[in-house]
């Protein structure tokens, strides 16, 4: 107000104590302070928490335009830094010690417990001493607060510091004031009238302000009746002003070189009791910084600096050189803090519960799949997987977390999980645990700890077992590749019949018994115990070349007929999400699963598509039952309750891998410190092998779900594609191996013939024989024993040798 009227008056006003930081030059020309705004206060509170590492303050200030703020001022800083003031309790101007006691009364079931208290000089320090009536100045707590304190503290006379006895354990801030022989020859006198009786007050940093700020002003009016000699005030129309009329404000004369002292004044640079003073463009005096300082044993001891360029030192500002404008956090050093423990160990700075208001965690009572969280009847506890891991974890947290679970459900039906976590973020609930999967609708409201199970959606519909298929045998081929197999045997056993036959006694003999021999010889090629050996060099070639096909083929069916022996195989045409989609078939979902919203809200399916299904047992009905007849084509749920499901009942299978990713987390209230301790603990219980310990307890009763494994790939049946390459070299080989064996016996046969001709000369053989005589000897030349032609042919050829 002060401020307005001296705008009007133009009597330039300068203040040595108003710190609020929004009062500014641009709203009131004429006012300037030699004290710093307390946005620089407010900067080094906010670099004071973030150095000890807390994200959540309670701030208590008084509601006027001076603390509010201030406290808003706080508030921008903070935010700055990922930190916030989590409650803001303002205490009336006047306020009394019930005010007090309220308001801390009503702080203590909040989390954070870290109070900057931003309040006026009040000798009793009351707030302080009802925090200490009412257990508030213990191990868990931590009070900092403005300058108040220690402008207090300075100003009491030494016989009041008994108080000190209260404030122990604070941290609060002095506006630093540079060490100087001025400034101790000033405190000397000022304790010189101390013991003459001339004040009572201790002098504190703003009685050194106040006396620079006389200087200042007495400087300014020096310089200005300098310049111009005289001082004139005239009426002016302008402050007359009706609301105000009771203030007659129309009364008060205009200073009319008002301009110029105000010039004057912001010219000004000395050196004062402070420091240097001048003013900048803002009208402020430039920050000197703060001194930080702690209560411990009934004395303020400095625990360091704080500097607008170098932010948190043990060394003060003025013996910094440079100007580091960046600072960072690892720069920041403060000397050890004793704190209100008596203890220098930092604070953690909030609480999650206390014995008296233990953390409400809500946990699903489920009605199916009860092993991963339910309510035991009887006893009313809760157990299960879920409840486990959460216990387990807890002790890996390094402080006691006071609680009490309360059942979300009636135990009838699964319970609205997306409900649930709505009760957590609504304050309903402190916290839940449970099988919650952590989706991104739920993400938004809550915070979650890190997955401890991953739990992504799965569909699952009927299989078929093939195991019980007497022709399963056929299954590894198809029918191309059956026939061609087949008729390869037929083609081989006439190759090696044809190649074995004029030099191997085995494939002679009677026609019947050499057919036997020939196909026997052929067939038991696959076993490799074929009776006969192959005696010529071109059937042995042919065979090396068909035992290495038959082995591929052989090595392929057993590896694909196992397969197929032990993957189950799909008897439903879905192959897929997208094909469970674009089909029109009922699906079916777990009751009170996030499933339900997916499928709708992320899959479009239609709402009149999904069949909600409460247990395993209805799983199973509706999938028996399928699309046709009221039930469902398949399910999608997630895969933990799947693989339950799966455990006992063989006819049904996993289609496919998991749509989605995703994991089960425990949901705690936004913010909550709890949400990165658990996590860190169920990161520990997962390293540790706990983990799987516990999910095997609960699990692995029956053989572990997750041992099964996923069953789900159709085995692919074997192609002649995949072995026409071996097929065609054999048939090459076999082929040329023939032509090879044609062309000697041709040449052989040719021999003979010659052979024969010239023997025969003299019985005048006609030489006209048909081309069939000649076809059918050479058949037969063929089908004789080579010993029988060799009989011959040397004779004949050392005839011709001879010759
Ligand atoms: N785990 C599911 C969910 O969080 C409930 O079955 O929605």
């Amino acid at each position: 107000m002060i401020s307005e009227i001296v705008n009007s008056l133009q009597v330039p006003l300068v203040s040595y104590s108003a710190t609020d930081p929004t009062l500014s030059a641009q709203q009131f020309p004429y006012f300037i302070r030699t004290a710093q705004s307390d946005s620089y206060q407010m900067a080094a509170m906010a670099d004071l928490v973030d150095y000890y590492g807390w994200k959540d303050v309670i701030a208590i200030y008084i509601d006027d335009d001076f603390g509010r703020n201030g406290i808003y001022a706080l508030g921008n800083e903070l935010e700055k830094k990922t930190m916030k003031i989590s409650y803001r309790l303002p205490l009336p101007v006047e306020y009394d010690s019930r005010d007090i006691t309220d308001t801390l009364n009503k702080s203590k079931i909040f989390g954070p417990r870290v109070y900057i208290v931003h309040a006026n000089l009040d000798p009793a320090f009351r707030i302080f001493t009802i925090a200490r009536e009412l257990q508030m100045m213990g191990s868990d707590y931590v009070w900092l607060a403005t300058d108040w304190v220690s402008a207090t503290l300075d100003s009491l006379s030494p016989k009041y510091q008994t108080s000190m006895e209260i404030l122990k354990g604070v941290v609060a801030l002095r506006p630093h004031t540079p060490d100087s022989v001025r400034k101790t020859a000033f405190r000397a006198r000022w304790r010189d009238m101390q013991t003459k009786g001339l004040t009572k007050s201790g002098l504190n940093t703003y009685g050194l302000f106040a006396y620079d700020t006389v200087w200042v002003v007495a400087r300014a009016i020096d310089r200005y009746l300098n310049e111009n000699g005289n001082v004139t005030f005239t009426f002016s129309n302008t402050l007359y002003d009706e609301k105000a009329e009771g203030m007659r404000l129309g009364q008060l004369k205009v200073f009319e070189g008002g301009s110029l002292l105000l010039k004057k004044l912001l010219q000004l640079n000395f050196t004062g009791l402070t420091g240097q003073i001048y003013f900048s463009p803002d009208r402020n005096v430039p920050s000197g910084g703060y001194d930080v300082i702690n209560i411990d044993q009934r004395e303020i001891r400095s625990v360091g600096f704080w500097s607008n360029k170098t932010g948190l030192s043990v060394v003060p500002p003025e013996n910094i050189e440079g100007d580091h404008r960046s600072y960072t956090l690892e720069d920041q050093k403060l000397r050890n803090v004793t704190w209100p423990s008596g203890k220098t160990e930092i604070p953690r700075g909030w609480v999650v519960a206390d014995s008296g208001n233990p953390l409400r965690i809500g946990v699903p009572n489920r009605f199916s799949f009860t092993e991963f969280v339910m309510e035991n009847h009887s006893s009313h506890k809760f157990q299960g997987y879920c409840v486990d891991v959460f216990n387990e974890a807890r002790n890996f947290v390094p402080y006691d977390i006071p609680h009490r679970f309360e059942a979300y459900g009636d135990g009838n039906s699964n319970p609205s999980y997306d409900g649930l976590v709505k009760m957590v973020a609504n304050n309903d609930f402190d916290a839940a645990i449970g099988d919650i999967a952590i989706v991104t609708n739920r993400t938004k409201v809550v915070d979650f700890s890190q997955p401890f199970a991953s739990s992504g959606l799965v569909i699952v519909a009927p299989v078929n077992n093939s195991k019980s298929s007497a022709w399963v045998f056929l299954q590894p081929f198809s029918a191309e590749l059956w026939v061609v197999t087949a008729a390869s045997f037929v083609i081989i056993a006439i190759v090696i019949w044809i190649l074995e036959h004029r030099v191997n006694n085995d494939f002679r003999g009677p026609p019947k018994r050499q057919l036997a021999t020939m196909f026997l010889f052929s067939f038991s090629t696959v076993f490799k115990k074929n009776q006969e050996d192959t005696v010529s060099p071109l059937g042995r070639m042919v065979m090396v070349v068909w035992l290495f096909l038959l082995m591929v083929v052989t090595s392929s069916y057993t590896a694909s007929l196992s397969s197929i022996l032990t993957v189950r195989q799909l008897s439903s045409p879905i192959t897929g999400i997208d094909s469970l989609i674009a089909s029109n078939w009922p699906i079916g979902y777990q009751v009170g699963s996030f499933a339900h919203s997916y499928l709708l809200e992320s899959l479009y399916v239609s709402p009149s598509r999904l069949i909600p299904l409460g247990s395993p047992e209805e799983y199973e009905k509706a999938l028996q039952l399928g699309p046709s007849n009221g039930g469902v084509a398949a399910i999608v749920d997630e895969q933990p309750y799947v693989e339950l499901f799966l455990l006992k009942r063989t006819q049904f299978g996993i289609i496919g891998q998991a749509f989605t990713s995703g994991g089960w987390g425990f949901a705690f209230q936004r913010g909550s410190p709890l949400a990165v301790d658990i996590s860190t603990a169920i990161l520990k219980l997962s390293e540790s092998g706990k983990l799987q310990e516990i999910q095997e307890k609960w699990f692995c009763k029956m053989g572990c779900a997750s041992e099964r494994g996923e069953q789900d790939l159709k085995p692919e049946q074997l192609h002649l594609i995949s072995f026409w390459g071996l097929y065609l070299l054999c048939g090459v080989v076999s082929v040329t191996a023939l032509l090879a064996f044609l062309i000697r016996m041709i040449f052989l046969f040719g021999r003979f013939k010659k052979q024969q001709m010239a023997t025969t000369t003299s019985l005048s053989m006609s030489s006209n024989m048909q081309c069939s005589d000649t076809l059918y000897k050479f058949l037969d030349f063929v089908d004789q024993k080579e010993e029988a032609t060799k009989k011959i042919t040397p004779q004949s050829s050392t005839r011709e040798d001879s010759l």
